[in-house]
């Protein structure tokens, strides 16, 4: 095998384990299956364990890592920060929304438990996300430091950040927009979380205010991307690759970095913002190239 056949394989091996690794921690975390409100429980985490990439967790123990963290603290924030994305997908696919029957590869917590309970269990996960990131305090004497990370957490997520995204996403589907309203989505409905998982990391792995300045800007155009690629892949892979359904936003006539820049700036776009990335993560002190690796990775991905 080629030197970059080699690296490519042990990236995959690391990818697997750092994935099986970070759904345990999340599965530590989730709500136990009893009492009178148990069915919300069940649709929870039917939502949670149907799978996905881990890559907000993931990304956000790497940046810990990179900072130096050694802790245990960072944990419960990887299973809220991956609860708070699953309530984002489970409201994203509901019928006032992108109406979509299929996620990660099984019917849509809506269509399981019909859609009183997605919408509660949605917002379930968005609050339990902030009672399972505070346990935190507990794991360290830098209770301050939880606080800010908890307060960054629901900033990113809140009317600033990926609901505020989603608003003006859901109120302009079926008509055109322009380039730079559609700049302000993707920064705020994907960006955001991103910048939240990252920026997360980095404060409790002891990042000063600069190098958090620099996790921000990377973290975002490491989320623009991801969302590009995932106009791309609406496109080009199929249902069966994705584990959701292929060609939903034409079924819902969105206006998309895909049909506003075309396929071949789209991909283009998303190489440059990669490297842009990456060169600003080697501004930082420390070195990780798993993630790296997984920042590299998010160009390529085919799911
Ligand atoms: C899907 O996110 C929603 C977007 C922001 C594009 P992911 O592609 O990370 O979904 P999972 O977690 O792997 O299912
Ligand atoms: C949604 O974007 C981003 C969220 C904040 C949930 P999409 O609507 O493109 O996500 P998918 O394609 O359904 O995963
Ligand atoms: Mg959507
Ligand atoms: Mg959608
Ligand atoms: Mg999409």
């Amino acid at each position: 095998m080629s030197k970059k056949a080699d690296e490519r394989a042990d990236m995959q091996e690391q990818l697997v384990l750092r994935t099986r690794q970070a759904e345990e921690v999340i599965e530590q975390y989730l709500p136990h299956e009893t009492g009178h409100q148990r069915t919300v429980f069940e649709a929870m985490n039917y939502s949670v364990r149907a799978g996905g990439k881990r890559l907000r967790p993931m990304l956000m123990q790497e940046t810990y890592r990179l900072f130096g963290g050694s802790g245990q603290e960072v944990e419960p924030f990887m299973a809220a920060i991956e609860m708070i994305h699953t309530s984002s997908l489970i409201h994203d696919d509901l019928p006032c929304m992108d109406n979509d029957e299929l996620r990660r590869g099984k019917p849509t917590t809506w269509v399981k438990y019909g859609y009183d309970m997605a919408v509660l269990a949605g917002d379930a996960l968005l609050i339990y996300a902030v009672e399972t990131a505070a346990k935190a305090c507990a794991m360290t004497e830098n209770g301050g430091t939880v606080a800010r990370a908890i307060g960054l957490m629901a900033e990113k997520t809140g009317i600033y950040g990926m609901i505020g995204g989603q608003v003006v996403d859901v109120e302009l589907t079926n008509q055109p927009i322009p380039r730079e309203k559609l700049d302000f989505i993707y920064h705020l409905k994907t960006g955001a979380l991103l910048e939240a998982s990252m920026m997360i990391g980095a404060l409790l792995g002891g990042a000063d205010a600069s190098a958090l300045s620099i996790v921000e800007r990377l973290a975002s155009l490491v989320g623009v991307a991801f969302q590009i690629q995932d106009d791309i892949l609406d496109v080009t892979a199929t249902t069966e690759q994705l584990g959701k359904p292929a060609l939903s936003d034409e079924r819902n006539q969105k206006t998309t970095y895909v049909t506003l820049e075309g396929i071949d700036k789209a991909r283009a776009d998303v190489a440059k913002m990669s490297a842009e990335a990456i060169k600003l993560l080697h501004l930082l002190p420390g070195e990780n190239p798993f993630l790296e690796g997984l920042i590299q990775m998010l160009i390529t991905r085919e799911k």
